[in-house]
């Protein structure tokens, strides 16, 4: 719409400043990423992402996509891109964390600093999962003669956004030290598990992990019994994510929080509900279960889990005979920030109504935070217990593991 570019004071008292609605501006990423010329895949979700169509891209060579799905934008970027068979991308270094995941084909990839030192090259596969450190030089070569297919997360909207020049971020000469040593042994493989500095869960520090399709996982049980989990501390990064998996025939409590996590499907299939918490606990038996949001998915499909800027409860059923195996991507954004500044109040009729009942966690330094996530609504948390959510949930899954012919695991007790 077009609009008076001169100023408008207001004539009195009573008339406000501005137009009052309109509408959000591009961000500079969001431009960036139209100067790409490439489809920008938009939606909570894909089912695979090998089936989204991609354009020749001419500034990385190969074809590509990106994919922005709801709730990420402002906080990290995603793009998949096809490496022609015997081919490569062009070398790129800039300002930003790069992570890849490969989703098809074999082949190497070269980093480095400085044209007159050393490179540093190691081997991918399908399933590899790697980091590219800060604004280190890199090239990515096909080894075969059919294409590869490499699924990327960045933090590149956030550096755009707040530099806004492209120029600088991919020529910038720093080398960035404390994360890339050029040491020989830079790219191999540490399964060792420690527990990360913050919550004490199971972490790897590795700059590369050679299929996280079948790595082991060590038990970590916390959102089901048998839940196993990793997080791999990759280059130093400040990209936060996990690989997880779920044991066959349960599934998790939903639970509700802030936008940044999308799931990444790795092996076995299944699917995710999520929904704005305003439909309350129980959408299907208050007659507006189709408000609520679906997304599909096989290896390698993806789903925002809390769309839209988040406070949406989201659930996630593995309906496969092997167990759902999930990479969970969040960007620069500490998993405990997701539930910062959270106070839910969940609407809906009376009896599955909560009302402020989670205390909104802040972010002073050093104050003792809780996984919210993880605790119950009626105890402050912002998990619906199994024994309040909606009948639907449990008679749908049970008849999905029955087409395939698997067992629920979904014990009575858990809804007592
Ligand atoms: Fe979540």
């Amino acid at each position: 719409m077009a609009r008076d570019t001169r100023w408008q004071e207001p004539k009195d008292e009573n008339t406000k400043a501005g137009y009052g609605r309109f509408l959000r501006p591009k961000t500079p990423y969001e431009i960036f990423m139209e100067e790409q010329e490439i489809p920008i895949y938009r939606g909570i979700g894909v089912r695979r992402v090998q089936d989204l169509p991609l354009k020749p891209w001419k500034r990385i060579g190969g074809n590509g996509t990106f994919i922005q799905l709801f709730g990420t934008e402002d906080l990290w970027g995603c793009y998949l891109v096809e490496v022609p068979g015997s081919g490569a991308l062009e070398r790129e270094r800039h300002v930003y964390e790069e992570i890849y995941l490969v989703v098809e084909g074999r082949g190497t990839t070269e980093v480095w600093v400085d044209e007159n030192r050393k490179k540093i090259t190691f081997e991918w596969q399908r399933g590899s999962l790697f980091s590219i450190p800060l604004n280190a030089w890199h090239r990515i070569i096909n080894a075969t003669s059919s294409s590869a297919l490499l699924l990327a997360g960045t933090t590149a909207p956030p550096i755009l956004n707040l530099i806004a020049d492209p120029r600088f971020v991919f020529n910038c000469p720093y080398h960035f030290e404390d994360r890339f040593n050029l040491a020989d042994d830079y790219y191999r493989y540490n399964d060792v598990v420690e527990p990360d500095p913050v919550r004490g869960l199971a972490m790897r520090r590795t700059n590369i992990i050679p299929d996280i399709i079948n790595c082991n996982l060590p038990l970590d049980n916390r959102r089901s019994p048998g839940t196993r989990r990793i997080e791999p501390h990759m280059t130093g990064n400040k990209f936060y994510l996990f690989v997880e998996e779920h044991e066959t025939g349960r599934y998790t409590k939903a639970h509700a929080h802030k936008s940044a996590a999308v799931l990444i499907c790795l092996r076995g299939k299944g699917y995710t509900y999520t929904w704005p918490y305003t439909l309350g606990i129980t959408p299907w038996k208050d007659g507006i279960g189709g408000e609520v949001k679906r997304q599909d998915y096989e290896p390698v499909g993806m789903v925002s889990a809390a769309p839209m800027g988040g406070n949406w409860f989201h659930q996630h059923f593995g309906v496969s005979r092997e167990p759902l195996r999930l990479t969970g991507w969040f960007g620069p954004v500490a998993p405990w920030s997701l539930f910062q500044d959270l106070a839910l109040q969940v609407a809906g009729p009376p009896t599955t109504r909560y009302r402020g009942n989670l205390a909104a966690q802040n972010r002073r330094t050093g104050e003792e935070l809780i996984d919210f996530t993880g605790i119950d609504l009626k105890d402050g948390g912002s998990a619906i217990p199994y024994r309040e959510e909606d009948p639907f949930i449990r008679q749908e899954f049970e008849a999905a593991l029955r087409r395939e012919g698997i067992a629920s695991r979904m014990d009575e007790s858990f809804f007592r």
